[in-house]
């Protein structure tokens, strides 16, 4: 798959760590930044582009970090058609793709340790969308909220 990848100060060590994990999955990786460590810089400027890069379908799948990952999942979840939450367990990583069509990850760099992190990640990459219908009754319900 086509991976994008966003984090800001709070979960710049952490991308910096899943990245070459995701390739040693043999996945494509666009990172949206940051580049560097910069602790003055704001999540919105690397989660925003990359949240609308899973909308237009330029990739995949998105994992968004900040420091608890919360502004990652309120900014990504602004733009039209993305389905992004924050994660802390497996359960939930992999049955919000299958339930609910997760499109992007999101994790708190100061929150999840590194190997949780890329178990995390590994559920929630391996899951699909079940396209059961009431899963699809739910979601279009959500998108008739969309402008
Ligand atoms: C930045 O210090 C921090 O507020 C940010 O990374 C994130 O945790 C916001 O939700």
């Amino acid at each position: 798959m086509k991976i994008g990848i966003a984090a800001d100060h709070g979960g710049y060590e952490l991308k910096e760590i899943i990245h070459p994990f995701l390739l040693s999955l043999k996945h494509e990786v666009k990172d949206f930044g940051a580049y560097s460590f910069d602790k003055d810089d704001d999540y919105p400027d690397f989660v925003l582009p990359l949240a609308k890069a899973v909308a237009n379908k330029e990739i995949d799948r998105g994992i968004a970090i900040c420091g608890s990952g919360v502004g990652a999942s309120v900014a990504a979840n602004k733009i039209s058609g993305v389905r992004a939450a924050l994660i802390t367990d497996y359960f939930s990583a992999h049955q919000g793709v299958e339930d609910d069509d997760l499109t992007i990850l999101c994790l708190g760099g100061r929150v999840t340790g590194y190997m949780a992190a890329e178990d995390l990640i590994t559920a929630f990459l391996n899951a699909r969308f079940t396209g059961a219908e009431r899963h699809l009754r739910r979601l279009k319900k959500v998108q008739l909220q969309e402008k």
